[in-house]
């Protein structure tokens, strides 16, 4: 009895008063699921730190395709089916697929599975990454030397288009380069597998080709962007210091190289899938 009675109190620890940061959306509607679904809680040391983060998919010849550090491992997804009991013929759904891990695992099992996410790069990522045994490799081989001819003419004018946060966020001939790649790809005449499959290169080289790292809930700037030069420059007008915390030393500006070294790298790990 003494012992339900501690169970149930480090349950209640769990439970959270305050969600939403600085009070920013109502909780009113979550506090009422919470509390409806409270007794269905459980404690338990079934999952870890590593299995519910992306810890261990780093490292998964297929769950890495996409670096995606908000997803969960496949680790997880197994021990739910299996607590589940899902077999072939059941129907599962993920309403925030993110990179797709457990329609992938899913379809591993031979499950069926629907889901959707609110982010274009979920369906690139889950594309991709299920079609990995139906490349075409000598097609994507030509893709990779096609992409490292790829000149920019000098005439090129086109721009990335961008959102607030990622303003100055690449070095100029980057974001030409990012621009007038993704206008060729839509031009070529590629398959859209091997098109796709370009796109998820080209998107997970974008963090290490800016000027920006994913720092928690926010962007860390190097000081070589215009975005923290400009502020630079205000701070000194205003008599302040020159603002050096969020600089990201560890940058390479491989540029262009980096959207063909990861197609590289897929192709090798296409080839094990081939074997
Ligand atoms: C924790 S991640 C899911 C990770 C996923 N299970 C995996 O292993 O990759 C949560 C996902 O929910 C998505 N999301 C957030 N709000 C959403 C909404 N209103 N509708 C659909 N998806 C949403 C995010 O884009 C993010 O990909």
């Amino acid at each position: 009895m003494e012992q339900m009675s501690l169970i149930e109190e480090q349950k209640n620890s769990y439970l959270v008063d305050i969600f939403s940061a600085d009070n920013f959306c109502n909780e009113d509607s979550r506090k009422f699921i919470e509390k409806k679904y409270s007794s269905k809680l459980e404690i338990t040391d079934k999952f870890n730190r590593k299995s519910v983060s992306y810890q261990l998919s780093k490292k998964d010849i297929l769950h890495s395709w996409l670096k995606y550090k908000e997803g969960f491992s496949a680790s997880l997804v197994n021990i739910l089916l299996n607590e589940m009991k899902a077999m072939p013929g059941d129907l599962v759904m993920d309403p925030f697929m993110g990179s797709g891990t457990t329609a992938l695992v899913c379809k591993m099992r031979g499950i069926d599975s629907i889901g959707y996410d609110i982010m274009p790069i979920s369906s690139i990522s889950l594309k991709a990454k299920a079609a990995c045994t139906d490349y075409d490799l000598k097609e994507i081989r030509d893709l990779i030397e096609d992409v490292k001819k790829i000149e920019i003419p000098h005439f090129y004018q086109g721009n990335l288009p961008y959102i607030n946060i990622t303003k100055y966020a690449y070095p100029e001939e980057t974001e030409k380069f990012l621009q007038y790649i993704s206008e060729w790809r839509d031009k070529c005449s590629y398959s859209e597998l091997s098109k796709n499959l370009l796109t998820l290169c080209v998107i997970n080289s974008l963090e290490r080709i800016s000027y920006t790292s994913k720092s928690g809930q926010y962007l860390s700037w190097d000081t070589r962007s215009k975005k923290v030069q400009l502020a630079n420059s205000a701070r000194i007008a205003k008599g302040k210091k020159y603002y050096l915390k969020n600089m990201c030393a560890h940058k390479f500006f491989l540029q262009k190289k980096l959207s063909f070294v990861s197609c590289n790298m897929l192709l090798m790990i296409l080839r094990l899938f081939k074997k």
